[in-house]
């Protein structure tokens, strides 16, 4: 990272302790035939209030790196850490439900249920404790905020188009209240409208409800509304400027 602080953003991010650190991550996949090092050496700290955005080309390693730091697996070595807490002692099952949430480029959405359900169901699981209105109540403002009515809400989220599910995936993830949320490719699927309301939403999580956002993607219009650009190469990690 630049020592120079050239941004509001920047300074007084630089004065919080990282919510999630990566210390000398590296990531092998082996099967009996090869093994092959995605991730080498990874050391980088992630902060609240900031939105970063990964690019790298395909096969990179960017997803690799979201699974790694949203909890679904552990790296083969090196260690990430959740407010100065080893995510392996802290539990991985854990640090998913309570701390981090991930909207996946397959959105993983519950094929037999509406896209309400899929909302609620992950408030549940999470603890979101339920406010007057219920947490039905929220889940429908959540995506009725994303562009879906009530008819689409209610409705099983197999009879929603891509753009839509997507929109769900992205709802659920907000419904949680998480330090942290994670995006693998979240705008590819829609349209420029819908995709800018998306930035939107994800810089005003960072800047004004102080979140750590991290969104893996190809879109220079969206790195250049980020506040960090990181660069993910040759299994190595680098942190740019924002490109103007
Ligand atoms: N489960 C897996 N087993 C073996 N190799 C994998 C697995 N997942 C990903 N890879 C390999 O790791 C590399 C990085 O993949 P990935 O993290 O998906 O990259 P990106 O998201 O940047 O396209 C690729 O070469 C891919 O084939
Ligand atoms: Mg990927």
């Amino acid at each position: 990272m630049t020592a120079t602080m050239t941004s509001a953003t920047e300074t007084s991010a630089a004065e919080t302790p990282p919510v999630l650190r990566l210390d000398g991550v590296s990531h092998t996949y082996a099967d009996q035939r090869r093994r092959t090092t995605v991730l080498k050496s990874i050391d980088y700290s992630f902060r609240r209030g900031t939105f970063y955005t990964v690019l790298g080309p395909s096969g990179s390693g960017k997803t690799t790196l979201l699974s790694l730091a949203s909890g679904l697996d552990a790296p083969t070595r090196g260690t990430i850490s959740f407010r100065g807490q080893d995510l392996t002692k802290l539990g991985l099952g854990r640090y998913r439900n309570k701390h981090a949430a991930t909207i996946f480029q397959h959105y993983n959405l519950l094929t037999y249920m509406t896209a309400l359900q899929n909302v609620t169901t992950a408030m549940e699981i999470t603890g979101v404790k339920p406010d007057r209105g219920g947490r039905r109540a929220r889940a429908l403002e959540l995506l009725e905020r994303l562009g879906l009515d009530k008819s689409m809400a209610t409705r099983n989220v197999m009879r929603l188009s891509g753009g839509q599910q997507q929109r769900v995936a992205i709802a659920r993830a907000l419904a949680c209240d998480v330090d942290i949320l994670f995006a693998d490719e979240p705008t590819g699927n829609l349209d420029e409208d819908t995709a800018q309301g998306i930035i939107d939403t994800f810089r005003e999580l960072a800047h004004e409800q102080d979140k750590c956002v991290v969104v893996v993607t190809h879109s220079q219009r969206l790195a250049a509304q980020s506040d960090r650009v990181l660069t993910l190469r040759k299994g190595k990690l680098t942190d740019e400027a924002r490109p103007r």
